[in-house]
């Protein structure tokens, strides 16, 4: 048997390593949030006041993004008066079957003290009523990935062996986004995120299933990145942003990477009046 599948290898002194590491970059001081920023969607951080940038590359155990978009690196700065901690990239969990440097990514977060993460998701829609461009705040997910982050021997300091998803995109910080969107004029969808592992996109009739099954939009991250973090006790936000209608919904559309990069841009200005709104209701 390969040991290697059920024992977790013991992260927390990496992870230790890594939270001083960046403590010290960036002056002991205290992001309230952190966002994990999806395909195309890494210019968000460009906005950032006072910014520190350190690439993953620097901190031990840290991922390297291999997907165009998603350059790998952390940025800390000030937004709209508060400290703020932005992830430029993330892995998917069609890049490895090793979830540990998606672990290291969030509970670094945890580790410097931060409560809260949003994470942004490049997503197709499953319906007619949110186009490419459109914003949707994820309620709850349908997790078809055929895996799960937490699979292996659980380490009870970090969280329990089986943790309660009933509010696993917190209701609470959902009513704060809608009433940031209200006050801006913004429309904001919500609903329930279905996550494909990947890497191909999904097939007609499995957009079908995901439609039927109660899908409002497909992607193919969001859903490790929130069990890390429901586990080690995170609040999770997230917002699919809408990149192109999902396989089979229009026409037979031909989807590819570079459609999703080129739908995110127009969600882009909404999302850089939301955010800076959202974080102030964290001050
Ligand atoms: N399917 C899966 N992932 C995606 C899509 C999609 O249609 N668009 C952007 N990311």
């Amino acid at each position: 048997m390969d040991r290697t599948q059920i024992m977790p290898r013991d992260i927390e002194q990496d992870i230790q390593a890594a939270g001083l590491k960046v403590r010290t970059l960036i002056a002991n001081r205290h992001p309230k949030v952190a966002f994990l920023l999806g395909s195309g969607l890494g210019g968000l951080a460009d906005d950032l006041q006072d910014s520190v940038v350190i690439p993953y590359t620097d901190i031990d155990g840290f991922p390297t993004p291999t997907v165009a978009g998603h350059d790998g690196r952390l940025v800390f700065g000030t937004l709209n008066g508060v400290d703020v901690l932005f992830l430029k990239g993330r892995v998917h969990a069609y890049e490895t079957r090793d979830f540990t440097s998606f672990k290291m990514l969030i509970r670094t977060i945890k580790h410097l003290g931060i409560e809260t993460l949003f994470t942004t998701s490049s997503s197709g829609s499953l319906h007619e009523d949110m186009p490419p461009g459109a914003i949707m705040m994820i309620s709850d997910h349908i997790n078809l990935m055929g895996t799960n982050p937490l699979i292996g021997i659980n380490d009870d300091d970090v969280g329990p062996r089986f943790p309660d998803m009933s509010d696993c995109w917190s209701n609470t910080l959902r009513q704060s986004l809608r009433t940031c969107a209200e006050g801006l004029d913004i429309p904001l969808h919500e609903g329930v995120y279905v996550g494909f592992r990947g890497p191909c996109f999904e097939t007609p009739a499995e957009i079908h299933m995901a439609r039927v099954i109660g899908g409002h939009a497909v992607g193919m991250s969001a859903i490790p990145e929130n069990i890390i973090a429901n586990h080690c006790g995170l609040r999770v936000m997230g917002c699919a942003v809408i990149t192109n209608f999902a396989a089979g919904m229009v026409g037979g559309e031909h989807l590819s990477h570079a459609h999703t990069l080129t739908g995110a841009k127009l969600a882009y200005e909404n999302l850089s009046r939301l955010i800076p709104s959202f974080v102030k209701t964290l001050s």
